[in-house]
């Protein structure tokens, strides 16, 4: 089985995926670690995440290895990840990694931005896991003072609005809901309520099939 679940920044998809994962004995991945991981190699070289030259070359080099580096879960590298998604090359070059994780045996739980759309479009469950721009932004807030990541609040609401923005104009793989998804608002859902909501929707969608 595969299960979709995309969404904006911060809405609560890693989690919810994680716990899914953890759940149902399915592999997961975080594809949103993915292309931080070509735009901090992007930057790390010096150069530009909006230059397609350079964000392909390291797209193509990418090593899974480098996924657990914790600088990819800085803000600077969510930024330049949703520069080098931009770019209509560095998408192809990923394309086929995810694919291949998701047919591996057990099956798997991928969250991004256009699993269900893209990547996965016959995924058996897809869920659009969104929140409102202020709730997202307070949890995003959080999350970093509890790193110990001095933040200030309205800087942390105007980045997400930015990386919304440019996640959803742009031509390529835009942030949208597949036709088929499930749309689940967290904004008044604590973890446990959005698992239990996503489990619910998930039985619902087998029982159909
Ligand atoms: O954790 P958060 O939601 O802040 O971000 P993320 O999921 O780690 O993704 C970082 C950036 O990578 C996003 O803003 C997207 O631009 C891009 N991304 C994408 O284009 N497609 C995906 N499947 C996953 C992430």
């Amino acid at each position: 089985m595969i299960i979709a679940i995309d969404g904006p920044a911060a809405a609560g998809k890693g989690t919810l995926a994680r716990r899914l994962a953890e759940h149902l004995a399915l592999r997961y991945l975080d594809t949103g670690l993915i292309y931080r991981a070509v735009g901090l190699a992007v930057a790390q070289a010096g150069g530009d995440a909006d230059d397609p030259v350079a964000a392909e070359a390291a797209a193509r080099a990418l090593d899974p290895a480098s996924f657990n580096d914790p600088a990819l879960r800085g803000e600077q590298a969510g930024a330049a990840a949703s520069k080098v998604a931009a770019i209509p090359g560095v998408r192809t070059a990923l394309v086929e990694f995810q694919r291949a994780f998701a047919a591996t045996a057990p099956g798997a739980v991928l969250d991004g931005r256009d699993i269900g759309t893209v990547i996965c479009p016959r995924a058996e469950v897809k869920l659009f896991v969104t929140a409102s721009l202020e709730k997202r932004a307070e949890r995003r807030l959080k999350e970093l003072l509890d790193k110990g990541v001095s933040a200030i609040r309205e800087r942390v609401l105007q980045d997400m609005k930015e990386r919304d923005e440019r996640d959803s104009a742009r031509s390529v793989a835009p942030l949208v809901p597949a036709d088929d998804a499930v749309i689940l608002d967290t904004s008044d859902l604590d973890a446990d309520a959005a698992f239990a909501a996503a489990l619910s929707i998930i039985s619902q969608r087998r029982r159909a099939d």
